[in-house]
């Protein structure tokens, strides 16, 4: 392929992604670490003339799995602790349920292992569920299948989805990790772009440790639904704390 009217060869693209793929980030799905690579390799085209170096490549590896850990690398550890599974209330979906009613099909995007918990849900609703963690897709997979669920996990960017309808949607401590990359901006647009009436969005009140979050009142996103004339509820758990929003 051509950067600026430079050649990047296929082998060396490919060189580069195995090498970002690697440790923590080996879950990490090709499609999302190669438009990384690329987005990178066009922000210095420079580099592409250097990319014999071994030095050169150390850095941009580097470089990239830096970006990416922002994003996803720091929860692929954790949900392989499954640290949001444990930590949630799950009598929160009755609480979810009573102002949504109960969903015939949830989307849950950025799902984690979320899902292996469906047992929780207090109904029997289709779940689709997107993550970019590929061993949480396929541990997903299995449970839907051994429990003869009507589910699916996908492998998917969910920043780069056609989303499908649903009756509601879950966007459960996701918000945060897409904004490390991005900005609130790419919140609304996400919060926008889900066709259905009903999206829940959560937040972490506490920190890993157990610590009270020094803002777990999340000012923007009041001010955002408030913007944009949509109708919220608050959930607060122990650990977590949800919108309820009715667009
Ligand atoms: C803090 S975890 C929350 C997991 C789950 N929603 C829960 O609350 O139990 C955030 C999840 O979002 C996933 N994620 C982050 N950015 C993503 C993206 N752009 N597309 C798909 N999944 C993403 C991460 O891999 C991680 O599993």
């Amino acid at each position: 392929m051509k950067i600026y009217k430079k050649e990047l060869k296929k082998e060396i693209l490919d060189n580069l992604v195995s090498q970002v793929r690697s440790g923590k980030y080996k879950e990490i799905n090709e499609e999302k670490v190669k438009k990384e690579v690329i987005k990178y390799l066009r922000n210095t085209p420079a580099i592409i003339d250097k990319l014999d170096k071994k030095k050169e490549r150390d850095a941009l590896v580097k470089n990239i799995k830096k970006t990416l850990y922002k994003g996803i690398g720091a929860f692929a550890k954790k949900t392989k602790e499954h640290i949001s599974t444990q930590d949630r209330d799950y009598d929160v979906y009755l609480s979810i349920f009573n102002i949504t009613g109960f969903p015939k099909k949830i989307v849950d995007l950025g799902a984690g292992l979320n899902p292996l918990m469906y047992d929780k849900l207090g109904c029997k609703p289709e779940y689709i569920a997107y993550e970019i963690n590929k061993e949480c897709v396929d541990k997903v997979n299995k449970f839907f299948s051994d429990n003869k669920i009507k589910g699916e996990a996908y492998c998917e960017d969910v920043l780069e989805l056609k989303l499908p309808k649903a009756d509601v949607y879950f966007l459960f401590k996701l918000l945060e990790s897409v904004e490390l990359v991005k900005s609130h901006k790419i919140s609304e647009e996400l919060i926008k772009s889900t066709p259905s009436n009903w999206v829940v969005i959560s937040f972490a009140t506490k920190t890993l440790s157990g610590l009270p979050m020094r803002v777990p009142k999340r000012r923007w996103v009041e001010l955002m639904l408030t913007r944009l004339c949509y109708e919220y509820n608050i959930i607060d758990t122990e650990n977590e704390m949800f919108y309820v929003i009715h667009k």
